[in-house]
């Protein structure tokens, strides 16, 4: 190995519990995200259940999502729900104005999304319409949804085929209202963000909704600020968006996701770390305004922002995916279980054929990105509790800049288990980590690494098995030691 590092796992020092909803997604009306990802129609050739592919929700359910976040994004707030319900071939078609001008058949509404949400066994996260949708919409769909007495939206639901509510566990009020939700205020919007929230209403008692208002653009640390000043007794939750983008900046060329030089690799995970700065920073407003920490951090929007693919609808986002992916993905996830005491639920952008997506689909076909296999690797975090690590990491020197090599989990499951997951950013230089386990003599160690030779490694529909998952050799148990030689770009899991 050309690098060494050293850790401490202390097992007798847990932290807080890792909420199962980091590992949550999003899916929007957006490109092939919700159309041709996820819904096919019942009439489709491809198969399906009541319109939703049955090799995507096969593919999901393995990676146990914890809940999904709908309809947007931008999209949510010029959707208009009583579009999406009823016979579909009455529904209206609709323009979707932020991503590529297509028509919206509103053939996917309320009660495929919660169908879908039912067939996948996770929690709905609804982003009702804050920019062009009114209070009584927003009241009148959560009723639609959630209420079982008698009254006017739950007798249309009934009338629509469905007799019981459905569970909605998070409703978010608005989304980027400091952009294309409304360019509000802070102020404006906490004042807005209140008199929705008022009118969404607990119809199940026992059931009560959380409720996630809208937070900060990356490191608009004002926003939380007033948020938390002034709405923080209101919500269950305050969002935060950041994406990676290898450019940095929004205007100009953004930075290939295949076919790119290793400064992008590094400006790609230089810009992934800056999650860490704005967690720790939004955390530290929160912490003030909310010491018990009631509140949590809910990251809805993340992960990588490329070029799109060549030949395809700009507004349609579409990227590919590659071991760099994979890297961003165990960071992220590392970064959040860190925090695990504030941020509560994380959402990457976007689940199916749209940004950081971990399923590709053309057609029948389906294919799974690397950033697929690090959430089905991480997926034994869920529901852990956290264990306290000491990490020394040599650093990764690009130019005049560096970055930590090495980053590290751990945590404790139910039945006992102890996982250590590992991701090595480096291009191209392993690194030996000499573990010390405190609190845990384990008989064993086993595990799985996904790695790859090219930076841009990656899965396609020709080859979908480029990059994948397989048994790691490289740990050993000796008198009470770890040892663990992490190949350049490189997530590992172990089991202890
Ligand atoms: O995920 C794509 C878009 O990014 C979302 O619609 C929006 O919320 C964000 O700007």
């Amino acid at each position: 190995a050309d690098q060494s590092a050293t850790l401490t796992l202390r097992a007798d020092q847990p932290g807080a519990v890792i909420s199962r909803e980091i590992y949550g997604h999003f899916a929007e009306h957006l490109g092939h995200c919700i159309y041709e990802g996820l819904w096919v129609g019942p009439d489709s050739s491809i198969p399906n259940t009541r319109g939703i592919r049955n090799d995507v929700v096969a593919a999901l359910k393995n990676l146990q999502i914890p809940v999904l976040r709908w309809p947007g994004g931008c999209f949510a707030d010029e959707y208009h729900w009583k579009d999406g319900i009823g016979p579909r071939e009455k529904r209206p078609a609709i323009y979707n104005s932020h991503w590529g001008g297509v028509v919206e058949n509103n053939h996917f509404g309320t009660h495929e999304f919660l169908d879908l949400v039912e067939m996948l066994g996770c929690e709905a996260f609804v982003s009702v319409n804050v920019g062009s949708g009114t209070v009584q919409e927003t009241q009148q769909w959560v009723e639609y949804m959630t209420s079982d007495a008698k009254s006017p939206m739950a007798d249309l639901r009934r009338a629509n085929g469905r007799d019981k509510p459905w569970r909605v566990k998070y409703i978010g009020v608005g989304n980027e209202t400091w952009g294309c939700g409304g360019n509000m205020r802070p102020e404006y919007y906490a004042d807005v963000y209140k008199h929705f929230n008022t009118f969404i209403k607990n119809y199940d008692r026992e059931y009560r909704i959380q409720r996630i208002a809208c937070g900060p653009n990356g490191d608009n640390y004002a926003w939380t600020e007033e948020l938390m000043a002034s709405a923080a007794r209101h919500m269950n939750g305050l969002s935060l968006h950041h994406y990676t983008l290898p450019s940095g900046s929004w205007s100009g060329p953004k930075g290939a996701a295949y076919g790119f030089p290793e400064t992008q690799w590094f400006t790609t995970m230089r810009n992934t770390l800056i999650m860490e700065t704005l967690v720790t920073k939004h955390s530290a407003i929160m912490d003030k305004y909310d010491p018990q920490k009631k509140v949590g951090l809910v990251v809805d929007e993340w992960g990588t922002w490329y070029d799109v693919e060549p030949g395809t609808n700009p507004g349609f986002l579409r990227q590919q995916n590659t071991i760099r992916d994979a890297v961003v993905a165990g960071l992220n996830l590392h970064i959040f279980q860190k925090h695990a005491d504030r941020v509560t639920m994380a959402n990457i952008a976007q689940m199916i054929n749209v940004l950081q997506a971990v399923i590709l689909t053309d057609k029948e076909k389906m294919i799974l990105t690397p950033t697929y296999h690090v959430f089905e690797m991480f997926k034994v975090h869920q529901g852990a509790t956290s264990l306290k690590l000491d990490l020394k990491t040599p650093d990764y020197v690009f130019g005049a800049e560096k970055l930590p090599v090495v980053s590290a989990s751990a945590s404790r499951n139910a039945a006992g288990k102890i996982h250590l997951s590992l991701v090595n950013l480096h291009p191209s230089d392993a690194v030996t980590v000499s573990t010390t386990l405190e609190g845990v003599k384990p008989g064993a160690v086993s595990g799985r690494i996904l790695t790859a030779d090219a930076m841009d490694a990656r899965n396609t529909f020709e080859a979908p098995e480029t990059v994948k998952p397989v048994a790691f050799t490289g740990a050993k148990l000796a008198g009470g030691q770890l040892t663990v030689t992490l190949p350049a770009k490189s997530v590992v899991v172990l089991e202890l």
